[in-house]
Parts: C-alpha cells; structure tokens; sequence
C-alpha cells in the first residue's frame, strides 16, 4: 500500500552527488592525471603484475629458464634473493619448452615478495644470471584495506560540489560559511583511526538549520519510515541527545552504535571516492561528515552533510540485519574490478540511500537519501514512482537519476531477504580470493589459500557446536516445560 502524501513534495532542485558517479569518474580517469589518492593497482614498467603492496613490499609472480650452460644460476638467483632480501614464497619447476635443449633446460616459477623500491634492480640482476626472465600475467587486484588502521589510507575525496569550488553551491559567496568548512575538514584530514573523534562546537546558527530539518522530518517519520528506523531514532533520542535543540556529536553517536551493532563512526571531509567509502564498510566504520549545510538552503543539500548523515543513515545503522546488509556491500567491493565498484555502488545507492521495504502489508522507507529529504520522502510513498522487486542482479544496473527524484525505487522483502540476496549476489563478483572479516582483530581475512579455508573452517565448526549445544539445552527446557503443563493439566483434570 502506497501512502498518498498530504503534504505537496517541495521540488527538488540542484545535483546531487553520488558514489555512482563517483566510481564512474574513476574508471574514466585511469591513466589520466589526478588528485594523489591510496594506492591503487601497482604497475612497475612491463614487469607486469603485483598483487598487492605492503608496507612497500610487493607480491611478484616470476617465469626464468635456467640452461645447462648456466647450472650455477639457480644458486646464484638464491644469492639475488638473498641480497635484496626477497622472500621467496612459491617454487616449481619444470623441463624447459621453449629451448632446442629442452631435455636439460629447466624451468622456474617463483612467487616472491621483494621491495617495491628494489623491484627494477632486482629483475635486471636476475636476468643477468637466468634466461628469459618473465612476469606471468595474473589478475591485477585492487589495494584495498587488510586491517581497521589501513582505513587512514582510504581518504580519496572526489567531491567537486564543495563551496570553495562551485559557484552554485549556496555557500559559495560566503566566506565565512567556507572557513568554517575549512576548519571542520581539517579536523576530519587530521583524524587517525583509534583517535578520539573530534567534537565540534556547532553555533545557534548551524543549531538553527539543523532544528528547522529536525523538525520537518520528524514529523513525517511515523508514517513513512520502516519501525526499524522509528526505533533507531527514538533510542538515540534517548541516549544521545537526538532533537531539535542541539546537533549530535559523533563521538557520542560512535560509542552508541558500537554498543548496538559493532558500527563506529568516522569524521571524513567530503565524498569519499566510491571505493574508499565501500571499503570502510567492511570494517562496521561509517564515514560522516561533520558539517552542515548553508543556512539559505535547510531542506536541500547537494551534498552529505550531518542532517543527511546523522538522520537519514545513523538510526538504520543501529538495526542488526541492517548493519549486517551495509557490511556485506562493504566486503564484496574489497579488491572488485572498477566495473563490480560502479554496480556496488548503484546497489548501495538503490537500497542504503534510496531504498524500501515491505512492512506489514505497507511500503516504508530506509534510504538514507529518502529519511534525509522530505520532498523526496513524500514523493517515494505517493503513488507515483514506479516500484520493482529488490533483485540485485537488476538493481545493480538500473540507470539512476541524480538530478531529479528516482523514476523507480527497489522494494525488499526484508532486510534479512536483502542481506542473502546481496550475499548470492556477491558470490559471484570475480575475484580470486574470497573475504571474510574477523571481529575479533576488526581485520579482513583473505581466503586464497587451503590452510586459511581449514583454518576459518574449524572456528566456524566450533561456533557450531556452541549452537548445537544451546538447541540441545533449549529443546530440553522445552519439553520439561510441556512435561510440567501436561502434569498440571492431568492434576487439574483429576480434581
Ligand atoms: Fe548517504
């Protein structure tokens, strides 16, 4: 059931940035000059692939051809090891196939890690001493973060909507609107993980604006917003001074969410490039900005700011199957292809911001995009959008419109229908690796080899276990519990 809206949605005016576009800007830029970003791809000359870079040291995959004429070199290529400190991880070999001696040539395949920085002396030197040195072409995989502290180097901002840049930005033309996002930035660029998050003082001004949203949208929320959003919202306006007289701190909102569902909070300047933002995802860490939009403009924003985050995301993050739906985006687009980012991203955009759900026979609102925009909000339940079924394989290549409200929104059944949906969906993502995140060391696992598979397999056999002995024990409280009503039945049956 659509709810028809009483209220005339406001027109939507200005752009609105999106990771979509974000992660489309990026494929079209490769090769092209750029902001300095986290490190992508690594390439070295021909030399062709490297799998990853850490801590300087890359992943290398080497094909050499040691002749009978040189049976000194394979100990003299333990000697180049040796010297550049490379530490050798793989090793076959095999009767050569290329040479006329075939019979006595041999040939190496190696995988090693060596020094980025040596990587060209390195080669050079081996080829001085083996024949045919090669690279064998493997599937480059994108950096992405291993540990929570590599989150520091996912900061590519793309946004060019700011109010420095853009003179249709309503902030543009003030100068004291732009030194004060100058300053709230820094605080975000100087932020490390594990630091304290900043608090920023917000003056009766920024409190004004925020009001003005606050108060707007609230009172449309009970009638369009999913329960699982009322909920989140009416806890923070418990626990965390949500309401119309002060913004909410994020360090407040961060120790609330990690209560809840494990999700932290982190201050970020702007857009985040579409693979830095999904990557922080796989760690439970949310990137919000702290600033908030001019005060010329209350009900429109072209860009995040803290209504958008602080009403329209924070209240789902503290659902459990709605944390656990964000993070599974999260993992599937650690080391996706650029062309699997821009379909996450447009799942992320038709669900997280945009998207509906089935509650009791009616359709409410979860998005972050719609809990943030009343004339958007409004405009989505009426009768007008077209809606279709939650079915990623569709969604993630549904056009989506970012200069006008969305010609059609997705429905979920539920978010936990979503969240099996989107893992299938992410099953198929190509990668040669599979990910699996460890709370524990708020670390990402990667699953390339068998021992690791073996490894997480066995945890997940003693987690089983634990459950299989709390169903044992439930099923035996349960059926003393029917023993003792089937006595007393029989005791008040013979009275
Ligand atoms: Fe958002």
């Amino acid at each position: 059931m659509k709810t028809e809206g009483g209220v005339q949605p406001a027109p939507f005016s200005g752009r609105r940035q999106s990771l979509i576009e974000d992660a489309r800007r990026e494929r079209g830029s490769v090769g092209s000059p750029g902001p300095p970003g986290p490190p992508g791809p690594s390439r070295y000359g021909d030399m062709g692939f490297v799998f990853e870079e850490k801590d300087g040291r890359v992943t290398l995959n080497l094909l050499f051809t040691l002749s009978n004429e040189k049976n000194a070199g394979f100990f003299k290529t333990g000697k180049i090891f040796e010297t550049f400190e490379a530490k050798l991880l793989h090793i076959e070999s095999r009767p050569g196939r290329k040479s006329k001696n075939s019979t006595t040539d041999l040939e190496f395949f190696m995988k090693c890690e060596v020094h980025s920085s040596d990587l060209d002396v390195f080669i050079n030197s081996l080829k001085r001493v083996v024949d045919d040195v090669r690279s064998i072409p493997e599937e480059k995989v994108p950096w992405f973060p291993r540990q929570i502290k590599d989150l520091d180097r996912c900061n590519m901002l793309v946004t060019k909507f700011d109010p420095d840049m853009d003179q249709d930005h309503p902030g543009y033309s003030d100068p004291e609107y732009r030194k004060r996002r100058a300053f709230i930035s820094e605080l975000a660029f100087r932020y490390k993980q594990g630091d304290q998050l900043p608090t920023v003082q917000y003056t009766a001004e920024e409190v004004s604006t925020w009001r003005e949203v606050y108060l707007q949208l609230r009172s449309i929320y009970p009638s369009l917003a999913c329960w699982q959003f009322l909920d989140g919202l009416q806890q923070l306006e418990t626990e965390c001074g949500y309401g119309e007289e002060r913004i909410p701190q994020l360090r407040d909102i961060s120790a609330f969410l990690k209560e809840k569902t494990g999700f932290q909070l982190r201050p970020v300047a702007g857009l985040l490039s579409a693979r830095d933002f999904l990557s922080s995802l796989a760690f439970r860490v949310f990137q919000c900005t702290q600033y908030i939009r001019h005060a010329s403009a209350p009900m429109h924003s072209p860009e995040p700011d803290c209504c958008h985050e602080l009403l329209g995301h924070i209240p789902m993050l503290a659902d459990k199957e709605f944390a656990q739906f964000s993070q599974e985006i999260g993992l599937a687009s650690l080391g996706a292809s650029d062309e699997d980012i821009e379909k996450l991203s447009t799942l992320y955009w038709f669900t997280v911001e945009f998207g509906l759900c089935k509650q009791n026979g009616a359709v409410k609102a979860y998005g972050a995009g719609l809990l943030s925009s009343y004339g958007e909000l409004v405009y989505a339940l009426s009768n007008e959008p077209e809606y279709k079924p939650f079915v990623p394989e569709e969604t993630a290549v549904q056009p989506y419109q970012d200069q006008t409200y969305q010609p059609v929104y997705f429905v979920s059944e539920s978010f936990e229908d979503a969240k099996t949906k989107m893992r299938r969906y992410s099953a198929t993502i190509k990668r040669p690796f599979a990910v699996r995140y460890e709370p524990f060391t708020c670390s990402v696992e990667v699953l390339d080899q068998p021992s690791k598979i073996q490894t997480a397999l066995s945890q997940i056999r003693d987690d089983l276990k634990t459950l299989h002995s709390a169903l044992e024990k439930f099923s035996f409280s349960e059926e003393r519990e029917q023993m003792v009503c089937r006595e007393r039945r029989v005791m008040q049956e013979e009275k």
